[in-house]
């Protein structure tokens, strides 16, 4: 690896270490055991912890300090890990992380529970943010999970729908994985002190990234290597899901292809078994081609925005990391 790669790679695990630290402390009580194991369980879980080293790096790539937004990175962590919680009921998710999920280990009702208490958990962390600042992040994270919400009943309301656009999609999306990593960077920027220009274009970085972040998780819910991703191959189709290779791929297949493709658009019943035949269609009419096309084009946008802040190793580390979407594998 270049030098100047491992210097990124070196930031991302010091920034990630500082938000594991912080959150290995943030659930300290035993008891409910009901209540808290699972909730530990998640947060020990691993997870890249993507939104908060964004959320750190974003606020010093605006000239702040970390020790001002560690809170609020690992408030972001947190309620990103809520949302996987409840997203796993919602999408009978069996492991994540290579792990059984909360619901499948303990069952829902524990599930459900354990994530109530991590949104407390986001919000105790976010309002311990020093200065006058708080008041401002509050208001950005609430409308943010609020949006969050908006987005995966999208996802659930699409599912029982034979027609989505692809734009649909997109609107989807960037409410369900877009706008909190949109937050992450914006956030950062708010607790540095950014300008009003820095913080629109730090918001319009997560935006992009996380859509191209997402679409990648598409991509992988089907390409991936299953022991890797710690998810299970194929759920997207099982789960009738549109995603961005379904919807692309039905605007070109034709003959036996499109009517497999329609089966997913309906819902009907689809084997885990069935997912490489369906990544051959994807590969086939090329929508695997034109996913990476677009993760490519959103990618060039999000790092495009990044001319507003003043050149610096975090901003070059949130350059580096959009082109690391492309390529990730888990
Ligand atoms: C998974 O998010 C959910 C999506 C928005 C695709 P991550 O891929 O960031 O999950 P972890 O936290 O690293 O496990
Ligand atoms: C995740 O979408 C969005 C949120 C958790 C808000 P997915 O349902 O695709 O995420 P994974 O694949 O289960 O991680
Ligand atoms: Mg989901
Ligand atoms: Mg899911
Ligand atoms: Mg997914």
């Amino acid at each position: 690896m270049a030098p100047v790669q491992q210097a990124f790679v070196r930031r991302y695990a010091a920034y990630r270490r500082r938000v594991e630290r912080y959150l290995r402390a943030l659930v300290r009580t035993p008891v409910p055991a009901s209540l808290y194991d699972p909730a530990r369980y998640v947060l020990e879980g691993g997870g890249k912890r993507v939104r908060s080293v964004l959320l750190l790096a974003a606020c010093r790539g605006v000239g702040g300090s970390t020790s001002d937004a560690l809170p609020a990175s690992a408030a972001i962590e947190v309620l990103h890990n809520f949302t996987l919680v409840h997203d796993d009921i919602m999408d009978h998710a069996a492991t994540r992380r290579g792990r059984a999920t909360v619901h499948r280990r303990w069952d829902e009702n524990v599930a459900i529970l354990a994530g109530d208490a991590m949104v407390a958990l986001a919000y105790e962390a976010l309002t311990r943010t020093p200065g006058l600042r708080v008041r401002e992040a509050v208001r950005l994270f609430t409308e943010g999970l609020l949006v969050v919400c908006e987005g995966q009943a999208y996802d659930k309301e699409f599912e029982a729908r034979r027609r989505v656009s692809l734009r649909e999609y997109l609107q989807m999306i960037d409410r369900k994985t877009g706008r909190l990593i949109a937050v992450a960077a914006e956030l950062g920027g708010i607790l540095g002190g950014a300008t009003t220009s820095q913080r629109r274009a730090l918001r319009m970085y997560g935006s992009l990234v996380g859509r191209a972040f997402q679409i990648q998780d598409d991509v992988l819910d089907i390409m991936a290597d299953e022991a890797e991703f710690g998810k299970r191959i194929g759920g997207d189709l099982v789960e009738g899901k549109k995603t961005y290779l379904l919807l692309r791929a039905l605007e070109r297949a034709r003959g036996r292809d499109r009517s497999e493709l329609l089966r997913v658009m309906r819902k009907e019943r689809v084997r885990f078994s069935e997912a490489s035949s369906f990544r051959e269609i994807y590969r086939r009419t090329g929508a695997l081609d034109d996913a990476r096309r677009r993760i490519d084009r959103d990618i060039r946008t999000a790092q495009r925005a990044l001319k507003a802040l003043p050149a610096s190793p975090d901003r070059d580390m949130l350059v580096w990391f959009a082109d690391l979407i492309r390529v990730r594998t888990f």
